[in-house]
Formats: structure tokens, C-alpha cells, sequence
């Protein structure tokens, strides 16, 4: 077994008495592409605020390529990429500066910075406005530079909040396919995400987190077999859902 990429260690975290992630303990191998899913509120992006050093936990830790997050934020966070649920980039900057900055905040030498961000503005069909400031840039957009500035440094494991949601058809293909580029080249990636399609196709494997708890973490074709080769989604409906949800429907459908 090679040192795994991260170690979430009893992650805990409350907000006055609310708990909202429960001892969550998990840990990534390099070259392996995990969905995190949940339903709303279960504690996805709680927890990767926490394992990312954006958030402290109030007990447990994460070891990212062995160095704590909290004893070694500057090492692990050197090794991290991270794409929020909502891009919040610096309105001001042209997105080639922004990109630059990052480049520069990860100390990747600047004609790398150029060598990485050129083919990746080129993918994402943003190298005609890479001279534009960001707060002119379609949520779609800010998002892919956000995902771009991800990658820039070249991270061992790079974590993305929902990193689809308001992407085109053809731009989610083109992350899934980095992705998996990445992956390949012994990168780790963390996802969460509502679209189970996009899980079941893209994961290696998935972590189910349900009110704070991890109520599964398995190979997609382990925990399909397991539950008698259900689709995704039905597992997840079943093992995060109080009453059933056809049922609740069909309530719905009579009160009319
Ligand atoms: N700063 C905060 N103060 C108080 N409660 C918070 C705070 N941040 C998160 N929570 C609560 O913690 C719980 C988990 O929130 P979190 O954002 O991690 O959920 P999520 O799984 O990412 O949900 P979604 O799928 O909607 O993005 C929620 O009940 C939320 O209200
Ligand atoms: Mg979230």
C-alpha cells in the first residue's frame, strides 16, 4: 500500500450545540477519484473546509502527504488544490493575473505557470478572455478559472466543492476528463457532488456522509454489489433518506 495522499482523523466539528460533522474519518491513495456525497446540510463542505485549513475543527485532524493541517498548514496546503463551492475570485484582476498570482502564492516558477495555464484556458475556451477582469465573467466561467488555478501548482490531491454545478454539458466533460488525466498521473481528487450520474460513472470509489456522519465509504461496484446491484441513486435515497421517496411523491401526487 503506498502512503495515503490524506488521512481525515475523527474530524469533528460544532457550531454551538449543532453538531454538524461527526468524527469523520477517511483516508485518499494517490490515484484514486472519490465522490463525496450527502444530502443538503449532511456536512460535505464543512469537511473540506476543515481538511483544506479553512475552517479548524473543533477536534480530530487531517494529515495531507503526512503533514498535519493544522501543525503544517504551509506544507500540507502546498499539496492541496482546493475549488470552492462558490468561486470568489478577485473581481479586479484580469483572469491571466489571477492565475499568475496563484502561480505565484505556490511559488511555481513563472514560465511553468505560463507553460500550465495556456492549455488549460485553451480547453475551457477561455484564452480569447484571458485578458478580461473576473467580475465581467459568467459564474461558468469564474468557476472554470477557479478550477484552472486548482491545478496551476500541480497538487497532490486537489478537492472540489460541487465543482459542476452551473458548468455546460461540455465543460463538465472536459473536468471529468481532467480529472481523470489526473488521476492517472497519481493525483488523488476529492469531489462532492448531487449528481449521482456523474459519481457512479467518474468514482472510484464514494464516501456517503449523512447529518455529519459517514454512513458509507466503498468501491462504487463493492457497494453496488453489495445492495444487489441497485443504481446509485437508489442506494443513496435508501441509505440517507428517512421515509421513502416515491412514497412522498405519491402523497404529493394525491393531495393533487
Ligand atoms: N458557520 C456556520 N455556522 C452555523 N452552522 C453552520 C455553519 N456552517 C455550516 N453550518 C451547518 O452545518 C451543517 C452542514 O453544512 P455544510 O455546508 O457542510 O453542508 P453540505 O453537506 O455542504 O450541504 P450542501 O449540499 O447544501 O452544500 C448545516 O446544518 C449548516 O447549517
Ligand atoms: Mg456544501
Amino acid at each position: 500500500m503506498p502512503e495515503p495522499v490524506l488521512e481525515a482523523l475523527h474530524l469533528t466539528r460544532t457550531f454551538g450545540d449543532f453538531v454538524a460533522v461527526n468524527d469523520a474519518t477517511f483516508t485518499l491513495q494517490p490515484g484514486e477519484i472519490v465522490g463525496f456525497l450527502g444530502p443538503n446540510g449532511a456536512g460535505k463542505t464543512t469537511t473540506i473546509k476543515m481538511i483544506t485549513g479553512l475552517l479548524a475543527p473543533t477536534s480530530g485532524t487531517a494529515r495531507v502527504a503526512g503533514h498535519d493541517i493544522t501543525a503544517a498548514p504551509l506544507e500540507a496546503k502546498a499539496r492541496i488544490g482546493y475549488v470552492p463551492d462558490t468561486p470568489n475570485l478577485y473581481g479586479k484582476l484580469k483572469a491571466s493575473e489571477y492565475l499568475r498570482f496563484v502561480g505565484q502564492l505556490y511559488r511555481v516558477p513563472p514560465a511553468q505557470v505560463e507553460e500550465r495555464m495556456r492549455p488549460l484556458l485553451d480547453l475551457f475556451e477561455l484564452t480569447d478572455v484571458a485578458g478580461n477582469h473576473l467580475d465581467t465573467f459568467s459564474h461558468g466561467m469564474q468557476q472554470k478559472v477557479a478550477i484552472i488555478g486548482a491545478f496551476l501548482h500541480d497538487p497532490q490531491i486537489v478537492f472540489m466543492d460541487e465543482p459542476t454545478v452551473g458548468l455546460d454539458p461540455r465543460s463538465a466533460r472536459l473536468i471529468k476528463d481532467l480529472m481523470i488525466r489526473n488521476r492517472d498521473r497519481g493525483r488523488a481528487i476529492f469531489f462532492s457532488t448531487h449528481i449521482l450520474e456523474i459519481a457512479q460513472t467518474m468514482c472510484d470509489r464514494v464516501i456517503i456522509i449523512n447529518k455529519g456522519a459517514i454512513i458509507a465509504d466503498a468501491q462504487v461496484d463493492e457497494l453496488r454489489r453489495m445492495r444487489g446491484d441497485q443504481s446509485l441513486e437508489d442506494i443513496f435515497l435508501e441509505l440517507t433518506g428517512g421515509r421513502d421517496v416515491d412514497e412522498m411523491i405519491k402523497e404529493l401526487e394525491d393531495v393533487g
